[in-house]
């Protein structure tokens, strides 16, 4: 038989991941915005696999919503779940009949690189191997399986539970990662019985089948450890978010950016930013957000799935969901920007300020404790503090619209829907019902009364 170069992807991800202590399933829990086995699925994704199996199990429905939106997926249900050979076992209705090599993988194990299935890839196909298992020599391997070799071949792999003391005293592991020809596959998976600690099919124990069957089994050892990984518990959660964290700083810092306190910066692997924009202490960038060149991100801002082009000036506090602003704006400290805000080319926005589905056009200025919702601002206008849009009726959403060069004075209601004409000015203190036409001055509250002597009168009559 011709040999086939197609390959398949199985991912495993029915476990429930008790240690995790979690209502949630294991690989649903996120790395940087990102969860574990979506980590997983891009990684593999990008060999350009023929097929991806998914095995779910525990919390199946929940894992297989978690993944709805990525194209091309087999799920295969493992019910009960009786271990990892049992599990590899329910991909058998995805591939029965086909041929290639099936690489394994966890869906716990998120940092493993597109370099290394490369090189698993490459090696097991150049050996001709029937399974090639991805190992490495670690300082810390409790709670692995170990790789046990007589005259430098693999002859077993020991779960932790199951190992003698010698076998502890192992460094080699197992990764959980593996390349198989799919020939021999399942039929030796049907071989496996669950003797063991843990009463369960175990996948590692493939490996004595294989030498029986005079089935070759290579290795492939890594040099780090770091990649492969499994995320256990939150604290290796954490652990692998730092990894991914720290990986993207050092990207960005290598590419121009500055980072006052990497430590302290969370960005999230798609974010872009240009060069010699400077980010302080405690920002978060999330989501597919983009900073473009030049830009200053101050203390403690959150910016998700927004686009900021360059020379912006973001001041602490800001919290910035799905927003565009253009070149030179400035916003901060303490402004929220909500989805669908538009702020134009040097425009500024200022504290207490929050935008919701609004453009600010270039060079307006909306500097002090407003709320504009729904609203259209044209150019160089300049919005009052304690400016509110009242864009809600209690039953729908309207909108107001400012024009140009539009001036409105402070602590002004604009009930929508509403329209402010071309450089109207609206006096402190108005409450705009009615449109106001371009170029007139619009004011509400009734005529000043001064009382004379009413204080001392009022202050005469409280005396005792
Ligand atoms: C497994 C390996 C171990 C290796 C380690 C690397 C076995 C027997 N042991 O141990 O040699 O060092 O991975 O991380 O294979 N899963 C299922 N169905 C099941 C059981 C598990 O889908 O019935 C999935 C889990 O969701 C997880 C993966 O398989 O994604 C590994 O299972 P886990 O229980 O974490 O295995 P380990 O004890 O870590
Ligand atoms: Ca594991």
């Amino acid at each position: 038989m011709a040999e086939s170069s197609d390959l398949h992807i199985v991912i495993l991800a029915a476990g429930q991941g008790t240690r995790m202590k979690s209502a949630r399933p294991k690989v649903l829990h996120e790395v940087m915005g990102t969860t574990m086995v979506e980590h997983v699925l891009g990684t593999a994704g990008s060999l350009g696999p023929t097929t991806v199996t998914v095995i779910v199990g525990h919390k199946a429905d929940v894992v297989r919503a978690g993944l709805a939106h990525v194209p091309d997926l087999h799920f295969c249900l493992q019910e009960p779940q009786l271990g990892t050979a049992h599990a590899l076992q329910q991909a058998e209705k995805v591939l029965a009949g086909k041929t290639g090599t099936v690489i394994l993988l966890s869906g716990d194990v998120p940092l493993l690189r597109r370099e290394t299935l490369q090189r698993l890839l490459a090696s097991h196909r150049s050996s001709r191997a029937a399974a090639t298992v991805v190992t490495s020599v670690v300082d810390q391997p409790y709670g692995y399986g170990r790789i046990v070799r007589r005259d430098g071949q693999l002859v077993a792999i020991v779960e932790e539970r199951d190992a003698s003391p010698v076998e502890r005293q192992i460094h080699e592991i197992n990764s959980g990662i593996y390349a198989f020809d799919l020939n021999p596959l399942f039929d030796a998976l049907r071989g496996i019985a669950a003797q063991n600690a843990q009463g369960e099919y175990y996948l590692t124990d493939l490996v004595g089948i294989y030498a029986r069957r005079n089935l070759v089994v290579e290795t492939l050892v890594l040099d780090g450890f770091q990649e492969i990984r499994g995320i256990n518990s939150r604290s290796d959660l954490a652990e692998v978010s730092r990894i991914v964290r720290q990986t993207k700083n050092e990207e960005l810092m290598a590419a121009g950016v500055t980072l006052i306190d990497p430590a302290t910066t969370y960005i999230a692997s798609e974010v872009e930013i240009g060069a010699d924009t400077v980010i302080h202490p405690g920002v978060v960038i999330e989501g597919h957000s983009r900073v473009g060149q030049a830009c200053e991100i101050q203390a403690h801002v959150r910016i998700v799935d927004s686009d900021i082009a360059d020379r912006v000036a973001i001041n602490s506090f800001c919290l910035i969901v799905g927003a565009r602003i253009a070149q030179g704006a400035a916003v901060g400290p303490f402004a929220h920007l909500r989805p669908e805000t538009v702020i134009g080319q040097g425009a500024k926005v200022g504290n207490f300020v929050e935008l919701k589905k609004t453009t600010l056009g270039p060079g307006s200025k909306a500097n002090h404790l407003s709320y504009l919702g729904d609203t259209t601002v044209g150019a160089n206008a300049n919005i009052g503090a304690g400016t509110i849009t009242c864009n809600y009726d209690g039953k729908h959403k309207h909108a107001t619209v400012i024009e140009d060069g539009a001036f409105i004075g402070s602590d002004t209601q604009l009930v929508a829907p509403v329209r402010i004409g071309q450089g109207a000015v609206v006096g402190a203190g108005t409450t705009v019902r009615e449109d106001v036409p371009a170029g007139a001055l619009a004011v509400s509250a009734g005529k000043q009364r001064n009382i004379d002597g009413w204080v001392e009168r009022k202050r005469g009559a409280a005396k005792p």
